[in-house]
C-alpha cells in the first residue's frame, strides 16, 4: 500500500504533482474561476472589504503564502492568524469580512471554533478543506476542496501544496468578483498554475542530493531556515517539518530580521537553509539575500541554498546548492517547500524515528 516507498510520507511527497493538478481540475469553467460550493451571493462576495485567514500548523503556513497573492490580486487587506489565537482577541469582524478557514482534516477544533466565532459575528466563511463532509466545510458559506487524497503521514506534504493551490484559486475568485483582475488576467494566472505539476514533478525527481545532505547533517543540534516574501512562510514550514519529524531544534526567520537578533545564533558549522527569490523577482530582495548569505558564511555557518537552477550568482556562495525550476515569485512555494519535506523525512529516518508517526502528534487535533 506504500507503493514501494519505505514510508507513506515519501509516497505522498511523490503524489504532489497529482495533488496540485487534481485541486485545479474543474475550477476554471467558461472563463471563470468556480468554487465547489457557494452559499453566498456574488454581490456579497463583491462587497467583501477584508479577509482573515485562520488555520493551524502547516495549514497556517499555506495561508501566509496566500496572503501575498490575495493582497496583490484583490487589493483587499488580508490578515493571517493562528486559529487558536483568533477568537480570543475579539477580532474586528462584520458581514463584509471573509474568513477563510484552511484545514486538511476539516475537524481541527481550533479552526472550527474560529469559524463559529466568525459566524457569530456575521462574517462570511469560506472553507478550504481536503475532507468531504467534514465539519468545517459543513458550517461554511462557501467551500473549495483540495484534492490531495487521503494523507496518511502525520506530517502534511501533499495536502499542504494542495492548500496553497486552492488558496490561490480563492484569491483569483475574489479578484474576479471584485473586478481587480480582468478575465484574461485571471485566465493567465490559472494557466500558470496549470503548469506547476510538471515543475513539481521535476523537483520530486531530483531529491536524492537533498537526502544525501540530510544524512550528512543528521547529527546537527539546530538548523535555521531563512527566506523573504513567500520564502518566509516556506522557511517556517521547513522548520516545522524538521521539528515534527526529526525532533531537532529548528527555527524559521524572515531573512531581514537576522540583524535584529537571530544573527547572534550563527556559529561555526550551523546549517542555515535559504530560499532565494526566483529570477523574475530578482532585484532588491535577491541582492539582500545574497548579503545575508555572505554574513552567515563569514561567521562560519554552512549555507544550504534553494534557488532557481540558473541562479549563477548564488551557486558559488552555497555550501550546498539545491536547484529548482524557474517560476513566478508567488508560485515558488509550490516548488521550494519540497526539498524541506524530503530533508526532514531523511533526517528522521537517519535518526531511526518513525517518519509516518512522529511522537506526541495526531493526524487530526480535535481538542482545543
Ligand atoms: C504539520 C501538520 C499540522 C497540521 C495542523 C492543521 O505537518 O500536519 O501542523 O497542518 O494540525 O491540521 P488541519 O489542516 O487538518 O486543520
Amino acid at each position: 500500500e506504500k507503493g514501494g516507498y519505505d514510508y507513506f510520507m515519501l509516497k505522498e511527497i511523490a503524489e504532489q504533482p497529482a495533488a496540485v493538478a487534481d485541486t485545479l481540475l474543474g475550477h476554471f469553467q467558461d472563463g471563470r474561476i468556480v468554487l465547489d460550493e457557494q452559499r453566498i451571493s456574488d454581490q456579497d462576495l463583491r462587497d467583501i472589504d477584508k479577509v482573515f485567514i485562520v488555520a493551524c500548523g502547516s495549514a497556517y503556513h499555506s495561508g501566509m503564502v496566500a496572503k501575498y497573492a490575495i493582497e496583490h490580486w484583490t487589493r483587499l487587506p488580508c490578515e493571517v492568524e493562528i486559529a487558536s489565537e483568533f477568537r480570543y482577541r475579539d477580532p474586528v469582524l462584520d458581514r463584509s469580512t471573509l474568513v477563510v478557514a484552511i484545514s486538511q482534516s476539516g475537524e481541527t477544533a481550533d479552526t472550527l471554533e474560529a469559524v463559529r466565532h466568525a459566524k457569530s459575528q456575521k462574517a462570511r466563511v469560506l472553507a478550504v478543506c481536503n475532507t468531504n463532509g467534514s465539519q468545517i466545510p459543513r458550517e461554511a458559506d462557501a467551500v473549495l476542496y483540495t484534492h490531495a487524497g487521503p494523507e496518511i503521514g502525520v506530517a502534511s506534504t501533499k495536502a499542504y501544496l494542495a492548500q496553497i493551490t486552492a488558496n490561490y484559486l480563492v484569491g483569483l475568485a475574489l479578484a474576479q468578483a471584485r473586478g481587480t483582475k480582468y478575465p484574461d488576467e485571471v485566465a493567465a494566472e490559472f494557466r500558470q498554475l496549470e503548469k506547476m505539476p510538471e515543475a513539481i514533478q521535476k523537483v520530486v525527481d531530483s531529491l536524492d542530493p537533498v537526502r544525501e545532505i540530510a544524512r550528512e547533517l543528521a547529527d546537527s543540534k539546530s538548523v535555521l531556515f531563512l527566506g523573504r516574501h513567500v520564502g518566509y512562510p516556506t522557511a517556517l514550514e521547513g522548520a516545522l517539518k524538521l521539528k515534527e519529524l526529526a525532533y531537532m531544534h529548528a527555527e524559521g526567520f524572515p531573512a531581514g530580521e537576522l540583524k535584529h537578533g537571530p544573527i547572534a545564533l550563527i556559529e561555526d558549522g550551523l546549517p542555515v537553509f535559504i530560499v532565494m527569490p526566483p529570477v523574475e523577482g530578482r532585484g532588491v530582495l535577491h541582492s539582500k539575500l545574497v548579503s545575508n548569505i555572505q554574513e552567515i558564511r563569514a561567521r562560519g555557518a554552512r549555507t544550504i541554498v534553494i534557488a532557481e537552477e540558473g541562479d549563477e550568482v548564488v551557486r558559488p556562495l552555497s555550501d550546498y546548492f539545491i536547484p529548482i525550476p524557474a517560476s513566478t515569485t508567488l508560485l515558488q512555494p509550490l516548488l521550494a517547500t519540497i526539498p524541506y519535506q524530503a530533508f526532514a523525512a531523511e533526517v528522521a529516518a537517519a535518526r531511526g524515528y518513525d517518519v509516518d508517526k512522529p511522537r506526541n502528534l495526531a493526524k487530526s487535533v480535535t481538542v482545543e
